[in-house]
């Protein structure tokens, strides 16, 4: 298993976490070029990060360069337009949602 992420804080829990596990290897990259070659994984797994990144068609074209034909593909992202924070002041929930989706999460909805 490879796990990719471009923030050295990120890599190192990562391999902390992993350092007991045979066979996972973390590398530093960006979803931009990722650091896989083509077609050489059979499963691949894109959790909460198309929504922050510049350019999600090409994360995802890189995506599909790395994996084999008939691979499995998991992408989890959450749709911020939806949230709904549980406070009894509705209106500070409106503005917290719309201050999350316009100003904070790039790709709030993808
Ligand atoms: C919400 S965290 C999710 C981390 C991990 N996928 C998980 O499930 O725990 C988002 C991660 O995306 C990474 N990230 C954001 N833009 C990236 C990019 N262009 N290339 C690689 N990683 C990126 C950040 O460094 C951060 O670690």
């Amino acid at each position: 298993m490879i796990g990719v992420d471009r923030d050295p804080a990120m890599l190192a829990q990562a391999r902390e976490r992993t350092s007991d596990l045979h066979g996972v290897e973390i590398r530093e990259g960006d979803v931009h070029a990722l650091p896989i070659g083509p077609a050489s994984v059979d499963r691949a797994k894109i959790d909460r990060v198309l929504m922050h990144v510049a350019e999600p068609d090409a994360a995802l074209t890189q995506l599909h360069r790395a994996t084999r034909p008939g691979a499995l593909v998991g992408l989890v992202e959450p749709d911020w337009d939806t949230l709904v924070v549980d406070a009894e002041d509705r209106q500070t929930c409106r503005d917290f949602t719309w201050y999350t989706t316009e100003k904070v999460v790039r790709n709030a909805t993808i």
